[in-house]
Parts: C-alpha cells; sequence; structure tokens
C-alpha cells in the first residue's frame, strides 16, 4: 500500500490555521470552490476533510460525507460543526474508499493531494466512486511556479520547476508540474473543465502591507487566468468523471477491502454502537460515537 501521511492527534487546526495569519490562503480556497462548485446537489463529498474548514460551503447539498484517514480530525469536525444531521463522518483510505460506485454527484478534494504518494490509485478511486458526469473539484501544489522558477534561475534551488516529475520536498509532501496532473486526470477519465490557480500574491511582505479584503480581491481577479497558464503555488481543478450511464445505486458503502455491499449488523457494546460486518469477507467495521470506522478492521473472534 502507498505511504501516508498521517495527521491522527495532529492539532492541525491550531497548529496551521488559527492564529498563523493564514486567512488569505482560506479567503483564496473559498473564492475558488464557491465559483467552481455548483450550488446545489445531492450527495457531496469531502476526502481528507480534516477539521471540517470549509465544511460550510455545501449548504445547497442534501447529504455532506465528510472523509478522513485520522479519526481525530473527525472528531475535531463534530466539535467544529456542531450537531448537524446531514453531515456523515468517515474514517476511510482514499486508496480503497468504502463506498459503491458512483453515489455522489460532486467531491471535493484540498490540500490533500500534495500529501499522496500514488496519485494515479488515488484518481481512479475518485473516478470510481463520482455519478456519471459528476464533478470532481481538486487542489494540488504547484512546482511550477513564479517563485520557484524565479529561485532556479538565480541558482537558489537545485530542482528543476520544469521537470515533471512529482518533487518530494520533505517525506510525503508533493508539488507536482501541472502538465502531469493534467495526464493524470485525463487516465483516471476525469475531464478537467475548468482551471483556477490561486494564492498568487502568496507572500509575507504583501500580506502584511495591503488589507486582507483587497488582497482576496486581487487573487479572485487572477484564478480565471488558469484556465490559459499556471504560474501560482497553488492549482485547482474541476473536472467531470467520465463513464457509461449506469443505474442509481442505492446503498452508500461497500467493503473497502472485498468490495462486496452486503453487510450485516450486530450490537457489541464493549467496542462500538454498531459492527458492520461484511458478508464476503466477514471482516467488521465499526460505528461509534458518530463515526463510521473503515480503517481498521476488527476482528470478530
Ligand atoms: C493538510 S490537511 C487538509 C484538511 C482540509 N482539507 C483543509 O483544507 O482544511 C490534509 C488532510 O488529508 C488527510 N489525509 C491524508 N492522507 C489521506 C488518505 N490517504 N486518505 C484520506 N485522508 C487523508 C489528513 O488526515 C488530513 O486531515
Amino acid at each position: 500500500m502507498p505511504r501516508i501521511c498521517d495527521y491522527e492527534g495532529s492539532h492541525y487546526r491550531t497548529e496551521f490555521w488559527e492564529g498563523h495569519n493564514r486567512r488569505y490562503e482560506d479567503g483564496v480556497e473559498r473564492v475558488a470552490i464557491q465559483n467552481l462548485l455548483p450550488r446545489h446537489g445531492q450527495r457531496l463529498i469531502e476526502i481528507g476533510a480534516g477539521f471540517g474548514r470549509l465544511a460550510d460551503l455545501y449548504a445547497g447539498y442534501r447529504q455532506v460525507v465528510l472523509v478522513d484517514y485520522a479519526r481525530t480530525q473527525l472528531e475535531e469536525a463534530q466539535r467544529y460543526l456542531g450537531q448537524q444531521n446531514k453531515f456523515i463522518y468517515v474514517v476511510a483510505d482514499i486508496y480503497q474508499l468504502p463506498f459503491v460506485d458512483s453515489f455522489f454527484d460532486t467531491l471535493t478534494m484540498v490540500r490533500v493531494m500534495h500529501h499522496l504518494a500514488d496519485v494515479p490509485t488515488a484518481l481512479r478511486e475518485v473516478q470510481r466512486i463520482l455519478a456519471p458526469e459528476g464533478n470532481a473539484l481538486i487542489e494540488y501544489a504547484s512546482k511550477f511556479h513564479l517563485k520557484a522558477l524565479a529561485r532556479w534561475v538565480l541558482r537558489q534551488q537545485n530542482w528543476n520547476p520544469f521537470d515533471r516529475a512529482p518533487l518530494e520536498f520533505v517525506e510525503l509532501n508533493f508539488d507536482f508540474h501541472p502538465t502531469w496532473m493534467r495526464q493524470q486526470f485525463a487516465a483516471a477519465a476525469l475531464s478537467i473543465q475548468e482551471t483556477r490557480t490561486l494564492s498568487h500574491y502568496r507572500l509575507d511582505f504583501l500580506k502584511r502591507h495591503i488589507p486582507l479584503a483587497w488582497l482576496i480581491k486581487l487573487d479572485s481577479w487572477a484564478q480565471p487566468t488558469g484556465n490559459w497558464w499556471q504560474l501560482a503555488p497553488s492549482v485547482l481543478l474541476k473536472a467531470k468523471a467520465i463513464k457509461p450511464i449506469c443505474s442509481f445505486p442505492t446503498g452508500i458503502f461497500c467493503c473497502p477491502t472485498c468490495r462486496s455491499t452486503k453487510f450485516y449488523l450486530t450490537e457489541r457494546p464493549t467496542i462500538a454502537d454498531q459492527l458492520f460486518i461484511c458478508h464476503d469477507c466477514q471482516q467488521g467495521w465499526a460505528f461509534r460515537d458518530g463515526i463510521y470506522d473503515f480503517k481498521t478492521a476488527i476482528a470478530l473472534h
């Protein structure tokens, strides 16, 4: 299995966002998502949702599934978002998603791609769970941006931004070349409709001297240029899943190990509120304190 960047137990919300002068980054991501996300829909899934920072953008969706590999991130999301029936919390790995084929009409994934060691497998899973013509909004960190180009020209950086291979600059932190990323989307039958570049003005000097609202506005004007060139450190792609029309799935979950859709339920109050047992491979998956856990299989005997 690919290596995974595990956020279990991390304090991502307070150690990265709150009090760390990142309102500009948060603001420009929100503008881009609001512009590309269909306003209304039935079933939206966010992969790598963390503490639910962006979940308020999904108000027009009937059902919202927040997935993360780290259970503690979803526990934080439960506290952050409060009691709202529309959210379903699922611990799962993007490489083995526990959802039936073609279930979701919309998918979002922001600040997750840069942790993925196996992008082709992740995109195949994304495409599999999207309905035909379903929309994916996926952000990735680019290696081909103005600062990297300038540093390379001035010989202050030893890696070449023109090289299309992914760059792992710190363990499990990757920057990607836009051309390479487009190839991966095409290979996964995800047809790119729109490209937005984000965070054009991510410079401490500008963040200090230009009012936040102006900087976000300036970035929002620059974002659509992503359809023609990509020279910013972050890129958001909107893509459609290309697949044959299929019958509408009824259940939501499948077994992440064997893909069976047949489960039976047992009560095991000492372990979980409920255990879902896969009828075919007999692995057990827990539902505990409002969170489905499809990461840790529970031995039945
Ligand atoms: C940088 S945080 C971004 C959180 C959120 N998307 C945001 O923008 O605020 C990355 C998240 O991706 C999750 N993640 C990393 N690898 C994953 C995987 N293989 N499957 C599911 N989630 C994963 C981490 O647990 C973490 O919560």
